[in-house]
Parts: structure tokens; C-alpha cells; sequence
């Protein structure tokens, strides 16, 4: 499979059938989970790296799986993001791993472009696990995945992206994704948390929740993230709920037999309610995190392809 580059920093620039083989990987790698079995032969030798630089569950727990299901030997390394000086940290982190001769070197990062910064510098291959604002690449390909295995296809679905969409890497990755997969996108949120180049991402902008639902297949659900922003953007998260927060009511709004998402972690009664994230016959939000082993089992093993250390 040619991917455009040795590294994934971003969806944006995939092409459609890049995008599906990738998918089509990690379907086989879903089949391989639910059997039980691993493929430990593939990454036996090879070290991967996850540099988190800002806190997970999920994520990072997932590409240890990953790599440690292909047989990698996987180091978790957790920096503390407070550095004053955070070019300097990350070109001096560069320095350390390449004399470790990593292989795969997983980055979650709180300034956009940190990843491409250290790809720049190291001689591993680099996963973007979430950069800022900019993009989240593995999420938005274990949501794509999630929803073509329940819905057969990603073309011509209408897919509801709803709240905190300015602050969400997330949200960002998935636009690119589905609507280069022919998906057709909305983003749905107070004006204050929509980006003002959301017009230009391809994807129609609602300020309502009855609006933005209204038929919609997919509805996705994200997390105010409050870390970033600097106050004064929404108000209290009773409030919030009221206008924004997705509840049976509102679902009903969208298409009958519509399916619930959200990346995680949710901030139950402030963008949704309990009694839908826990209903088994919509929502996806378990379905996506065993999606999320399978895809990153699906970038480890495409990028190892051709990664290369340089001894
Ligand atoms: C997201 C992230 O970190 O961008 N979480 C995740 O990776 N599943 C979303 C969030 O933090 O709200």
C-alpha cells in the first residue's frame, strides 16, 4: 500500500483508496482480536515508542496493544508538557530516541506540528496521536471503521459532528476523512466553538441541535475541552447540556435507526446523557474502542512495511 509518506501525521491529504486499504487492513486485524490469536512474528525486533506529552487512556493504551499483539518491544515514555521552552524539549527528545534506534515512534503532543517536527528529526516512523488543534489521525480511521462495519459503507451517509468542534483535533481528522470518503458532513455547535474555516472544510454548519440531527446517520458527540480554552466560550455545563447535550429526545431527531459516537472521554450530563452513551442498540462508543486496536494494528504494520532504521 503506498502511503504518501514514511510517517501518518494527518488524514488530510489521504487519498479514497489509500483511506480504504488502510480499513480493509484493520478489518482482517478485527477478525484476528476476536479470534484470540496475535501475529507476533510481524514487529518481532522492532521498538515502538509512545511519547505522550499530554494525557490518554485510549490512545496510548491502544497502540501498546497494538504493538504488543504484532510483537514489538513497546516503551511507554510520559513527559511532562510544561516545558517553557517546548522546541527545544522535543528536538533534544528527537536526539535520545534516535540513539535508541526506535522503529515506530507514537506522538501525542499539545501544540499542533509537533509530530511533524519530530519526523523531521528522527530517523523512526511517526503516528500522530493528537496535536493540538490539528489532528488526531488514528481516531478519525477507527471512527470510519466503526461506522462502514455497522453501516457497510461511508459514501453518502449524513454524519452530525456536534459540540466542541473549534478545540477538536478529532473533528478535524474525521471532516477530512469522511468527506473525502463521500460522506456528507455537518458540523453542529454554538458559534463560539465552530472553527471559521468550517465553511471551507466542505461540511454545512448548524447552530441548533434539532437542525443539525435532523435525519442525520451518525451522530458524534465531543468533549467540551475545557484545557483549552481560556474561559468565557460557553456557559455553565447545566447550560450547555440544555442547548447542545444529546439526549433520547434529541436523537429522535435524527434518523430512526441513527448511531451514537463520541472518541472519548465523555463528560456525561454535559454533551450526553448516560441513558444514551449506554444504549447498547445505539451507541458505538464500545464498538470504537476495540476499532481503535485493530486500525493502529493496521498503521503499525503498514508503516513497519517500510520504515527503516537508520544504523
Ligand atoms: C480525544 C483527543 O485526545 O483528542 N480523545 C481521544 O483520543 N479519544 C478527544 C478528547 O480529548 O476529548
Amino acid at each position: 500500500m503506498n502511503l504518501p509518506s514514511r510517517h501518518l501525521l494527518a488524514i488530510e491529504g489521504l487519498h479514497p483508496p489509500q483511506i480504504a486499504n488502510l480499513l480493509d487492513l484493520a478489518e482482517s486485524y478485527v477478525l484476528l482480536n476476536r479470534s484470540g490469536k496475535t501475529q507476533r512474528d510481524l514487529l518481532r525486533g522492532r521498538t515502538l515508542i509512545n511519547l505522550f506529552f499530554e494525557d490518554s487512556t485510549r490512545t496510548r493504551t491502544s497502540f501498546e496493544l497494538a504493538g504488543k499483539r504484532l510483537g514489538a518491544d513497546v516503551i511507554n515514555m510520559s513527559v511532562s508538557s510544561s516545558s517553557v521552552n517546548k522546541g527545544e524539549t522535543l528536538l533534544d527528545t528527537a536526539g535520545t530516541l534516535n540513539a535508541m534506534q526506535c522503529d515506530l515512534l507514537v506522538v501525542r503532543h499539545d501544540q499542533s506540528g509537533a509530530p511533524l517536527l519530530l519526523a523531521q528529526k528522527v530517523d523512526a516512523a511517526v503516528i500522530n496521536a493528537g496535536d493540538g488543534l490539528h489532528e488526531h489521525p488514528t481516531q478519525a480511521l477507527l471512527d470510519a471503521l466503526t461506522i462502514r462495519r455497522r453501516r457497510g459503507r461511508l459514501q453518502g451517509l449524513t454524519v452530525a459532528i456536534c459540540g466542541d468542534i473549534l478545540h477538536s483535533r478529532v473533528a478535524r481528522s474525521n471532516i477530512h476523512l469522511l468527506t473525502t470518503m463521500g460522506s456528507r458532513v455537518r458540523v453542529v455547535g454554538p458559534p463560539t466553538l465552530i472553527p471559521a474555516e468550517a465553511a471551507r472544510l466542505g461540511v454545512e454548519v448548524f447552530h441548533t441541535m434539532d437542525e443539525g440531527l435532523a435525519g442525520a446517520d451518525i451522530v458524534m458527540m465531543l468533549r467540551l475541552q475545557k484545557e483549552r480554552m481560556n474561559g468565557g466560550l460557553v456557559p455553565s455545563a447545566r447550560e450547555y447540556f440544555r442547548f447542545f447535550g444529546l439526549d433520547a429526545a434529541r436523537l429522535a431527531k435524527a434518523a430512526p435507526d441513527a448511531l451514537v459516537m463520541h472518541p472519548g472521554p465523555m463528560n456525561r450530563g454535559v454533551e450526553i446523557d448516560s441513558a444514551v452513551a449506554d444504549d447498547p442498540a445505539r451507541s458505538l462508543i464500545r464498538e470504537q474502542v476495540e476499532m481503535g486496536v485493530a486500525v493502529r494494528m493496521a498503521v503499525l504494520d503498514t508503516l513497519s512495511r517500510r520504515a527503516r532504521r537508520n544504523v
